[in-house]
């Protein structure tokens, strides 16, 4: 869980507006509620333009006290920091990569104190194939080297069917689609590029196997009050289609990484952003990707086992009109039980225990979000 700068600001970032996300994190109660990571995206570097010609280093307009006084920044306020590179010899938007420089480029993270890397090889020639694979495992077993804690994200955009390989080449978590945008729902989006949140979705269905403890299917930084004013294409969505969005994101296991100005965030979005009920789901120890269980139409339950023997449960209505949805304990959710206990992720509240099946109303665009404790006899 954390925060990175691309959505927002694209490649316009400077330490001013890092530290200012990490005190909103701090300030808002994110922090508590478990967001950790302040990542840096591309823009960091120092020089737009190839590494045959240059070395990697910071931007010292943008960072006159460096990346290592940022990330002391946030250790010493529990949290962590992350960058961005590429295996390219240039990045995607043109900045300096560790193409061929692998090492070198680990060991200056390492030496930095930074705990994330983002590489991203949409700027590889070629974009696939064998060679992709081993570049990220060269980066992998570069941060190995270093002997520090690093989380690596193989950022290669849901080519190449990059769930298939990336764990085994060393990544921790990895996009399954292009980049999303500030969209909930718009069609037609996604075969020019950008996936909305509902393709999105569509996307992670069926690579449920793919994610769990230790490498996880991404998909993609939460566009949740960007409201069409952030670095990325689209218009914006409704606060409540970016609260479905979150708690989709949630139950999907994704990485949740939030990716517009926190310094600018109103009550119902910060109330979104600290769920901790629905974060729970998220950060559950089983580690299970919510599986889509019923399909009618507009209508769609998905729903995910958790540790304790509980099911966390979605009741997502995609439709323009409310309608009614349910679940059924045993068709659906495969449980024995005959009763469970019903509890309401967003109003917090428990609804009682109910036999065979739970029903209720979901408006449209957003999601019902539930646990589910089945009731064992006696
Ligand atoms: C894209 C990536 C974005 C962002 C950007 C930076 O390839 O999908 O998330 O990192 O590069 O240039």
């Amino acid at each position: 869980m954390g925060w990175n700068s691309w959505n927002v600001y694209g490649d316009d970032i400077d330490e001013e507006k890092i530290l200012r996300t990490a005190d909103a994190i701090i300030d808002s109660g994110m922090r508590d509620a478990g967001w950790e990571y302040v990542m840096l995206d591309d823009g960091w570097q120092k020089i737009r333009g190839s590494r045959f010609l240059n070395e990697l280093d910071y931007d010292p307009e943008k960072f006159p006290r460096g990346i290592s006084y940022l990330a002391d920044h946030m250790h010493e306020r529990g949290l962590k920091l992350g960058i961005y590179s590429g295996p390219g010899v240039e990045t995607c938007a043109g900045y300096t990569g560790s193409g061929g420089h692998e090492r070198e480029d680990a060991e200056l993270f390492a030496s930095w104190g930074v705990d994330h890397l983002k590489y991203d090889s949409c700027c590889w020639p070629g974009k696939g194939g064998q060679d992709v694979i081993e570049l990220h495992r060269t980066m992998s077993e570069a941060l190995k080297a270093t002997g520090r804690d690093i989380v690596l994200h193989v950022c290669h955009c849901g080519w190449d069917d990059v769930w298939e390989w990336a764990r085994e080449a060393g990544g921790h978590h990895w996009r399954i689609g292009q980049d999303i945008c500030d969209d909930f729902d718009l069609p037609g989006h996604r075969e020019s590029y950008y996936f909305d949140v509902l393709d999105m979705i569509d996307r992670g269905v069926g690579l449920e196997e793919y994610s769990g403890p230790g490498g996880w299917n991404d998909f993609d930084m939460l566009v949740v009050n960007l409201n069409g004013e952030g670095a990325l294409v689209g218009d914006g969505a409704t606060p409540e289609e970016y609260r479905t969005h979150f708690s989709m994101w949630a139950i999907l296991s994704s990485p949740l990484i939030i990716g517009s100005d926190l310094t600018r965030m109103d009550g119902y979005t910060i109330e979104t952003l600290t769920n901790t009920e629905v974060i729970a789901l998220n950060q559950d120890p089983l580690g299970r990707q919510a599986a889509r269980v019923r399909k009618d139409g507009d209508l769609e339950v998905f729903a995910k086992p958790l540790a304790n023997g509980d099911q966390g449960v979605a009741l997502l209505n995609r439709g323009p009109t409310d309608a009614e949805m349910e679940v059924a304990w045993q068709e659906d959710l495969g449980l024995d039980a005959a009763a469970a206990v019903v509890r309401d992720l967003w109003a917090h509240r428990d609804l009682g225990v109910s036999t065979g099946r739970f029903a209720t109303t979901v408006r449209s665009h957003e999601a019902t979000i539930l646990r589910v404790t089945p009731q064992t006899s006696g």
